[in-house]
């Protein structure tokens, strides 16, 4: 079914501006981008969006590195959007995502990761509509 999914261009992607070469990898996978802001996000906005890691021990870490910089979030849309997304991440730390993969190819650490993306139905519905309004995506098609 066609999906739409949220991406974040964290800020360790975006100091190495690799944003366009990360969307390049998003366009020939198929995914289309609806919505796209740059913002620099504050100490609430980051704690909220990752709101459900609150308790774990690497949250204050998190939320001092998403804050360390701008970061670019898009909805992608495609078929499949979700699944498609996190195969073209990679896995969650680089040094075992596989080869070729975002990760892989210009991620440092488990936390400088270079981009986020939802890991399911119910959390893309959530992080959409926490940086996007309705108003904001846009009709491709
Ligand atoms: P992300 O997909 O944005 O979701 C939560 C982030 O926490 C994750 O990517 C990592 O960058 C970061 N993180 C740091 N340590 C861990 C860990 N031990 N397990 C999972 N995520 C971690």
């Amino acid at each position: 079914a066609v999906e739409r999914t949220l991406s974040i261009v964290k800020p360790d992607a975006v100091a190495k501006n690799v944003v366009g070469k990360i969307y390049s990898r998003f366009e020939e996978a198929g995914l289309q981008i609806v919505a796209a802001k740059m913002l620099r996000l504050s100490d609430d906005v980051a704690g909220g969006f990752y709101a459900e890691h609150r308790e774990r021990p690497f949250f204050a870490d998190l939320v001092g590195f998403m804050t360390s910089g701008p970061v670019v979030v898009q909805v992608l849309e495609g078929e499949n959007a979700i699944a498609k997304n996190r195969e073209l991440m990679g896995a969650t730390n680089p040094q075992e995502a596989e080869a070729g993969t975002i990760r892989a190819d210009f991620a440092q650490s488990i936390d400088a990761n270079a981009v986020h993306g939802s890991d399911s139905p119910a959390s893309a519905e959530r992080e959409i509509a926490y940086f996007f309004a309705a108003s904001e995506i846009c009709e491709r098609g």
